[in-house]
């Protein structure tokens, strides 16, 4: 059977992307992002995922506001990127997992969750920076991924509750695939960072601190925000702390923080890298 063997959360701000073709990751503005990356670098290399689950927004590169799906997953064998305008070099095609996603989808519809399903799907920079952060070099990237997208562009937003259930039932839907893969859950964007309007460059790190923690010990107790509060808490494009509440809601066993990284700011952005471990529950009992 798959199994979930962690969880990963990080910003997905597309001026990494030309830091990374500019080789700046050693630059004194860079290294304390960059680094923060190392202790995920040696995780991925002891734990070999196979796929990677991507929770992420859409940033108008696929969808736009005249057609914006609350939920839609990629069912598709190859993703590919495009210019989205942000100067950043166009990533290479990822490799998808279509049958994985088939059956990630059933589970979701089965689960009432109506997603909107995906043959062909560009992927923007909130998947293809995140792949390049972990998976850094020339070889690209190993994994196969199955895209997540979450609304957090046009309101009205999913609430974070749906969006704890949609990872819990993602988590599900994985641990029941019957094939020997081993998955790790990404979620990306975030933290707090508002990009327009008279509150441009707001960064609230005492609630970031606060959503680390509860991500962490109890994600639950983050559904009592409204979409609303969040915004104002996090920033008009905070909300995409939505992707980071799906991924651990897909994280299935005793989960233990085992890293975490938080640098101001990285462009207009609150800079969050998270790496979490789960552990099977099986496992735990027989320890
Ligand atoms: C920035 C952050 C984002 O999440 C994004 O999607 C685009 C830009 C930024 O801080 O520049
Ligand atoms: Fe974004």
């Amino acid at each position: 059977m798959a199994r979930i063997v962690g969880g990963i959360g990080t910003t997905h701000v597309p001026a990494i992307g030309k830091a990374i073709a500019e080789r700046k990751q050693k630059d004194p503005y860079w290294s304390p992002f960059f680094d923060g990356f190392d202790a995920v670098h040696g995780w991925l290399a002891r734990t070999r995922p196979d796929v990677a689950v991507v929770f992420y927004n859409d940033h108008g590169l696929n969808f736009f506001l005249d057609k914006m799906p609350t939920f839609a997953v990629g069912a598709a064998d190859l993703y590919r990127n495009e210019d989205e305008g942000w100067g950043i070099p166009v990533s290479k095609a990822l490799a998808g997992d279509a049958a994985f996603s088939w059956h990630v989808i059933n589970g979701l519809v089965a689960d009432e969750f109506d997603v909107t399903m995906c043959q062909d799907m560009l992927v923007d920079h909130a998947v293809t920076i995140p792949m390049a952060l972990m998976w850094p070099g020339e070889g690209g990237c190993p994994v196969k991924i199955i895209p997540i997208s979450i609304n957090t562009v046009q309101h009205p937003l999913p609430s974070v509750s749906r969006c704890l259930k949609l990872g819990r039932s993602v988590g599900r839907a994985i641990e029941s695939y019957d094939k020997d893969l081993r998955v790790v859950v990404i979620g990306t964007g975030g933290l707090s960072h508002q990009l327009d309007g008279e509150r441009a460059g707001f960064i609230n790190k005492p609630f970031d601190t606060l959503c680390m923690d509860k991500l962490a010990s109890d994600p639950e107790a983050l559904t009592r925000y409204t979409i609303p509060e969040l915004v104002e808490q996090a920033g008009a494009q905070g909300v995409e702390l939505l992707n980071w509440v799906a991924m651990r809601g897909a994280l299935t066993g005793r989960v233990a923080e085992l890293h975490r990284n938080y640098h101001i700011p990285i462009s207009n952005t609150a800079a969050a890298t998270m790496l979490f471990d789960n552990i099977p529950v099986a496992q735990r009992k027989a320890a």
